[in-house]
């Protein structure tokens, strides 16, 4: 008889992978992405949109932020914003990158700060990162950190592994309200050749989550 397969790691051994993963291509990924929104004229208009509906009113976390060119976008256009990486090579690209934003390690999966500490979250192609059976957790999480009536907007490829209703629908039951889903196709050229999902979604005014 065959032995069992081994399984794949899950929970801190699998963040601790992808940790030493992405702790390795930080260099790699600063050269090829860092300045990859000057050709994103989609991208940029939703993060002004974004920054329109949050510069008043409180500061954003970038939760996967990476060398930080989102927050970097965002801090460019009056936004308070607070990067957050799983990555410590990413984190301290950010910083050495952007001085004078924050930049904190830290696990979305366990973010230890107080309910309504921010009015935004952006959170870029980093939510495909947690397992499906977590997504809903991450994203009550989320909520919580929000200000009652705060946005959150939420971007990813879309793929055989994870689709726009899916995660809208996580999206809900985790008590957000979805504003908007838009998709759009790649550019040529500048990024990889994927389709794109960008959902704008709210925390109610009257929402309770966290409590
Ligand atoms: C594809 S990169 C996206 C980086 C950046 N947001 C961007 O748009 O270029 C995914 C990022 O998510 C981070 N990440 C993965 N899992 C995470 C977690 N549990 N908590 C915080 N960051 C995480 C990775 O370290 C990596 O920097």
């Amino acid at each position: 008889m065959d032995p069992p397969a081994p399984k794949a790691p899950s929970g801190a051994p699998r963040r601790a992978a992808l940790r030493r993963t992405y702790d390795a291509v930080t260099d790699e990924y600063v050269r090829r992405i860092y300045n990859e929104l000057d050709g994103k004229p989609l991208d940029r208009e939703l993060l002004d949109r974004f920054a329109g509906c949050v510069r008043e009113i409180g500061p954003v976390g970038d939760v996967g932020c990476g060398p930080g060119q989102v927050a970097r976008y965002l801090h460019d256009r009056g936004v308070t914003v607070v990067g957050i990486d799983l990555s410590d090579a990413m984190v301290a690209a950010a910083r050495r990158l952007n001085p004078g934003i924050e930049f904190k390690q830290g696990d979305m999966t366990a973010l230890d700060l107080p309910d309504g500490t921010w009015a935004g979250i952006v959170c870029f192609y980093s939510i495909i990162h947690i397992p499906r059976d977590q997504v809903v957790a991450v994203l009550l999480e989320l909520c919580r950190l929000l200000r009652p009536g705060g946005l959150l907007l939420l971007t990813f490829h879309i793929g055989a592994e994870v689709v726009p209703d899916e995660m809208a629908g996580y999206l809900t039951v985790a008590g957000f309200e979805i504003e908007e889903i838009i998709e759009r196709d790649p550019y040529p050229e500048v990024e990889h050749p994927s389709r794109r999902t960008y959902i704008f979604a709210r925390r109610p005014v009257a929402s309770t989550a966290g409590a």
